[in-house]
């Protein structure tokens, strides 16, 4: 049996652009594919690789992902009262009991790197994972962060989720240069934050999902502005493998939906109602219609 990841950190201090006018209110993460946020997504993934404490590097005006996994009093009261227990479970079963939820503000937005190293007096030094929710990732198995934890305690590396994307993307991504050493896995040579096409080594690019070992706080500590005049956290994770020569690449088992932009939202909202027996009919018909 591998040791689980017990702390996930979920950096969601972004302002969400993309969506706007509906995150002028609505934080990104609490965008709904169906009835759940995408940060209920996230959440259940880092549960399923055994997290028991979840870290939410948030900023200083969101305030729905900490009231949305806290207790809701009067609700949960009204629906005890009417018999409603389904609904009630619903409410209740944000979070499960045994895992808890610890927010930290990161005072300004210096970048990816910088907002997971404002985690770091939570983490200490333990393996940890990183879960960026706009990229939902659906398995019917097991869930990619779970399969990462398992690689990475197997190996003693840090583990990053990769994918291939089209060549022309490569500047939305961090890209990987790898040697394969299986179907799944590859040992990465080097990588780098968002390279043009004409300079990127592969089209292996970096999604959402990270498995590091606590040192990298160190290295973000010393990591200067990178692409976009932010901190990195690709640039530490190249720090890291230059210093231990190891970190593996991941070609999960699942399909990414990347929810950070309205076509990715669809594309997941369909996927996720086609999974659904009551309502993938509907899906069918009014398709076939358009
Ligand atoms: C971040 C990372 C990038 C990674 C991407 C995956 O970029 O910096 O390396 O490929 O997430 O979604 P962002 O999308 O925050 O610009």
């Amino acid at each position: 049996m591998s040791k689980p990841l017990r702390k996930v950190v979920f950096p969601v201090a972004g302002l969400g652009t993309r969506f706007l006018p509906a995150t002028k209110v609505v934080a990104k993460e609490m965008l709904p594919v169906l009835d759940r946020p995408l940060i209920q997504y996230a959440v259940d993934e880092a549960v399923d690789a055994g997290a028991d404490t979840l870290i939410f590097v948030t900023n200083r005006y969101k305030h729905a992902i900490a009231d949305y996994f806290d207790k809701a009093y009067e609700l949960e009261a009204k629906l005890e009262k009417k018999g409603k227990d389904e609904l009630l479970a619903l409410v209740q079963g944000t979070l499960p009991r045994n895992v808890r939820a610890i927010f930290v503000t990161q005072p300004e937005a210096l970048g990816l790197g910088h907002a997971v190293l404002c985690a770091k007096p939570v983490v200490g030094d333990e393996p940890f994972g990183v879960v960026l929710p706009d990229d939902l990732i659906w398995n019917k198995g097991h869930g990619a962060l779970r399969q990462m934890a398992e690689l990475g305690d197997a190996e003693q590396a840090g583990v990053i989720a990769v994918e291939e994307v089209p060549h022309d993307q490569t500047d939305k991504y961090g890209i990987v240069d790898a040697e394969r050493i299986d179907e799944r896995s590859a040992r990465i040579r080097f990588m780098v934050e968002k390279p043009k096409p004409a300079d990127a080594p592969s089209n292996l690019a970096v999604v959402g999902r990270y498995v590091l070992p606590g040192r990298i706080f160190q290295l973000l500590e010393q990591t200067t502005p990178g692409a976009g005049g932010e901190i990195q956290l690709t640039d530490a994770i190249e720090a890291l493998l230059k210093e231990q020569g190891k970190v593996l690449a991941y070609r999960f088992e699942g399909t990414r939906f990347d929810c950070g932009n309205k076509a990715g939202l669809v594309r997941a909202t369909m996927h996720m109602a086609m999974q659904d027996p009551t309502l993938a009919p509907t899906v069918r018909e009014f398709v076939s219609q358009l």
